[in-house]
């Protein structure tokens, strides 16, 4: 046996050292492969979410404190990854994980009432979108207000609080996360108040550079909006759920002034007020993360896809890596992107921009009957990740070289894996 291991180890010694050596090779896998690297995703994230040097309930968006220094907690990064554990857990309820989960949900919600709290003193007040990991907010110059914070963590937490008054908690959730006292003096309720009140002012877009209306903040706000609504009415609070519904129907008028007559595509912002001006091209990523993270039967959908057509077609020629016809195309950011993750010497395709591809197509995939087509194209950016990830323990970083593949930016991302296991869950479950 001990000579069985040892060949074994060997084998993969050797493997390991192809793997690094070859550029994006083809790796033989299979869909056994996507199922440990789905589990090896989740216990990466657990593993962040438990790192000792931090608050609990703090989610830091990478365990990297220097070159780059993610060591904070932003608001949206966690509202994504508090998503993707509560889709985990839908899709597959164990009592281990529900007792992990609801541990750290409940941290996670103390955690943001502080920072809630504490932002609420700021010029940027809730749009506040980052925090030292004590729950103290960051004050460094920064892109602020991001307005999809507060309207991801609405989002996220009514969708918990639904689930916690269908198990029958109702008291529970109008203790801790909604009541209709106002001015509201629960966490759901504080954030719809300020996304009813703030979604037609500008603010900064979630890549933190640019300062205007953004489809994707704004595809966020409407759903926290009827989300928000139907908890409100749950929790004996009619009126206020009259005025998100009210407040959504605004939002979505919006939306729809994105659609680009012309291309046909869906634009990332407009309006804008601040920040950087190089995006010539106006196609972004942000779009489809607006159309997953938001609704995807929107009025607009078929201009989301030719945003997402024209964008892969930017990517095939941009990064090296895509020469490599038998993989699925490395999506980045946006065309013009120049941040490498720490400084800018050139935009590199990110784990979660390529996820959410996997996901929007498998999404697709389901509306049309469960299309085959749709989603075998929708695995194969699963796939490519598999091919950039370290095997070993699933590591995955915030973005891949464009040119040879090799992880890049902030190690062990908490978003890469986060989204990672949606698209996953959307793919294959
Ligand atoms: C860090 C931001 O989070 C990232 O999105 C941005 O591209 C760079 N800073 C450059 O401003
Ligand atoms: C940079 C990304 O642009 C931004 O969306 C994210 O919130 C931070 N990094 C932290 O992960």
């Amino acid at each position: 046996m001990g000579i069985r291991l040892f060949i074994l180890g060997v084998f993969q010694l050797s493997l390991q050292m192809f793997f690094q050596v070859s550029y994006a090779a083809p790796v033989i896998v299979s869909e056994k492969d996507l199922d440990a690297q789905y589990e090896k995703s989740v216990n990466q994230l657990l593993e962040n979410l438990n790192h000792e040097d931090i608050r609990r309930g703090a989610v830091i968006a990478s365990p990297s404190k220097n070159d780059p220094d993610y060591f904070y907690h932003w608001t949206r990064d966690a509202a994504l990854v508090q998503d993707s554990l509560l889709q985990a857990y839908l899709a597959k309820p164990s009592e281990e994980l529900s007792k992990k989960l609801t541990e750290n949900f409940i941290n996670w919600v103390e955690f943001e009432y502080r920072a809630q709290r504490s932002s609420s003193f700021t010029t940027a007040a809730l749009g506040e979108p980052k925090f030292n990991v004590d729950g103290t907010v960051f004050a460094g110059p920064w892109g602020r207000p991001q307005n999809d914070g507060p309207a991801l963590r609405a989002l996220t937490m009514s969708k918990w609080a639904l689930a916690l008054i269908q198990a029958g908690r109702k008291e529970w959730v109008r203790q801790y996360l909604y009541s209709s006292d106002l001015p509201a003096t629960k966490i759901i309720k504080t954030d719809l108040e300020y996304t009813s009140r703030n979604w037609q002012v500008p603010s900064f877009d979630l890549w933190e550079e640019v300062s205007g209306l953004h489809y994707y903040t704004l595809s966020i706000q409407k759903k926290a909006l009827i989300l928000g609504a139907a908890l409100a009415e749950k929790m004996d609070d009619p009126f206020a759920g009259r005025y998100y519904r009210e407040q959504a129907v605004y939002v979505n008028d919006e939306l729809l002034k994105f659609t680009d007559s012309i291309h046909g595509f869906v634009i990332a912002t407009r309006n804008q007020t601040d920040g950087w001006t190089n995006k010539k091209s106006k196609l972004d990523v942000a779009v489809v993360l607006g159309t997953l993270h938001g609704y995807l039967d929107q009025e607009n959908l078929e201009a989301v896809a030719i945003t997402a057509q024209n964008l892969e077609q930017n990517f095939r020629s941009l990064y090296a890596i895509n020469k490599q016809k038998n993989l699925s195309t490395a999506i980045g950011r946006y065309p013009e992107d120049v941040y490498d993750g720490n400084g800018f010497s050139g935009g590199n395709p990110w784990f979660l921009a390529t996820h959410a591809y996997a996901e929007f197509y498998c999404k697709l995939s389901q509306r049309n009957g469960g299309s085959l087509n749709l989603q075998q194209k929708g695995i194969g950016y699963l796939y490519r990740t598999l091919t950039h990830v370290d095997r070993r323990n699933g590591e995955m970083s915030e973005q891949y070289s464009r040119q040879n593949g090799y992880l890049m930016g902030a190690s062990h991302l908490s978003w890469s894996y986060a989204s990672f296991i949606t698209a996953y869950l959307a793919c294959l479950k």
